[in-house]
């Protein structure tokens, strides 16, 4: 099953491009020159718009779009911030990215603050990424010694730096709002909205946010045209994805593919090498943790963002979690109950609370303590949790809960019949391919 390169340059080039003169090499800085020396700002907000991306960081709204609502009579400066935070479980691609190909992001940042008019961009990278945040570092030393970074750039007076953050390890910090607040140096929870980060964001300026593969794909998007971009996949899905893809299969890793053009069963089998021998294929988390799980019905989806929604779940982040036969629905489904659990900022009471309850309900079917009226009683919770909260934290935390209950009703059934449910959480095991 064909594989496209289109974010992961590195890979078209079959080595990392972590050396500014290796990227440039391999092309890149050529849509930077180009949209500062042949585009204006709305030119290149024209093609972020005609290009159909969407943003990657899990939501999929349309990247233009947010770019286009930047007021341009602001009296405040403007500014970029990159979403690093990169917390979501089974979803590690845009490590990858910043690990071999920093360069491809940094130039997606400029080209975004260049099309919003923004003094400055802030990538705000998760507190384990040591090592990404290592790479990063050198990178911006050497777009800056490269003239890639500071004043003037490409001999017009656009002036721009961007400065790296590193957070401490809370998944929340993810959530664009906690993220502005914890760059902002204070505690990382989310922001009532309106107003939006588009009108008040960073130190209450225009802020256009967005996830890291939503920015690297700026440079190929401007390189090669937006219609070119937007020729790939659907109308309303355009462009590659790329799939972290982890739990049971022989060949875990990530893979980008042009959205729409791969069902989840090529994924699965011909990209990812299948299930291990003797085991069969049981159930998906095909966009993270916090999606719908689904099961081998769902299997011939196509990979985009209408037909995954069609099919009850969604792409979110496109981290896809298999498990096989051997899995246990209800462990991982009390494993994911405990990250939310974990991970709840507190600041609601819904979530604070409902999360505690959902993880403990869980608990005590897992040990052989569970009631029948458990499963009434965990779609109730969940049902008070959804849409009185302020973020999608508790929204979309209660969709692997409450989903794995419809679809594998029965796991739950026997596990309260029978004693509760020894098997291992497949989350826990090593990964098994190369
Ligand atoms: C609890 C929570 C965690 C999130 N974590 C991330 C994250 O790690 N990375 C990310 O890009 N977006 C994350 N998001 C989504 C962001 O709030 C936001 O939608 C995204 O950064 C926008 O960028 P995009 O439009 O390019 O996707 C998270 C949202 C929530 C509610
Ligand atoms: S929904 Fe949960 S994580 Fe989000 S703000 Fe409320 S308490 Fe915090």
């Amino acid at each position: 099953m064909p594989q496209r390169n289109v974010i992961y340059r590195q890979r078209e080039a079959g080595r990392p491009l972590t050396d500014l003169s290796d990227y440039r090499r391999a092309g890149g800085y050529e849509a930077m020159r180009k949209v500062m020396t042949e585009m204006d700002r709305d030119e290149a907000v024209y093609a972020f718009v005609r290009s159909g991306l969407r943003g990657r960081g899990g939501a999929g709204f349309p990247m233009g779009r947010k770019a286009s609502f930047i007021p341009k009579d602001s009296p405040l400066p403007a500014y970029v911030v990159c979403n690093a935070d990169e917390s979501e479980p089974g979803t590690f691609k845009d490590r990858e990215l910043i690990e071999t190909n920093p360069f491809q992001l940094l130039e997606g940042i400029t080209i975004a603050g260049y099309a919003i008019g923004a003094v400055r961009g802030y990538i705000y990278i998760r507190g384990e990424y040591e090592h990404q945040a290592r790479v990063l570092d050198s990178a911006i030393a050497q777009a800056r010694a490269a003239g890639m970074l500071g004043t003037g750039l490409m001999g017009t007076a656009f002036d721009f730096d961007i400065t790296l953050y590193r957070g401490a390890g809370a998944y929340i910090c993810g959530e664009e709002t906690a993220l502005l607040e914890s760059l902002e140096g204070k505690r990382g929870q989310p922001r009532l909205k309106p107003p939006f980060p588009a009108v008040a964001g960073l130190y209450a300026s225009p802020t256009l946010i967005n996830n890291v593969e939503t920015l690297a794909a700026l440079p190929p998007i401007i390189e090669n045209g937006p219609d070119w971009y937007a020729a790939m996949g659907t109308e309303k899905s355009t462009g590659t994805k790329v799939f972290s893809i982890s739990g049971h299969v022989m060949k875990p890793g990530n893979y980008e593919i042009v959205l729409h053009d791969t069902t989840l069963r090529e994924l699965v089998f011909d990209i990812a090498g299948g299930m291990r021998p003797g085991r069969e294929f049981k159930a998906a988390w095909v966009g993270g943790s916090s999606v719908n799980v689904v099961g081998e019905e769902a299997l011939d989806t196509p990979l985009d963002y209408e037909a995954l929604a069609e099919a009850g779940s969604s792409l979110g982040s496109a981290g896809c979690i298999v498990m096989d036969d051997s899995g246990s629905i209800v462990r991982s489904t009390l494993r994911l109950a405990s990250f939310y659990r974990h991970e709840s900022c507190g600041k609601c009471t819904p979530c604070r609370e409902g999360t505690l309850w959902l993880e403990r309900i869980l608990q005590r079917i897992v040990d052989g303590e569970g009631r029948m009226e458990d499963l009434e009683l965990i779609e109730s919770l969940a049902g008070r949790m959804g849409g009185r909260v302020l973020c999608a934290l508790a929204d979309t935390g209660i969709l692997p809960v409450r989903s794995a209950i419809r679809r594998f009703r029965d796991e739950f059934v026997h596990a309260i019949e029978n004693g509760g449910d020894p098997r291992p959480e497949p989350m826990m095991e090593v990964a098994v391919g190369g």
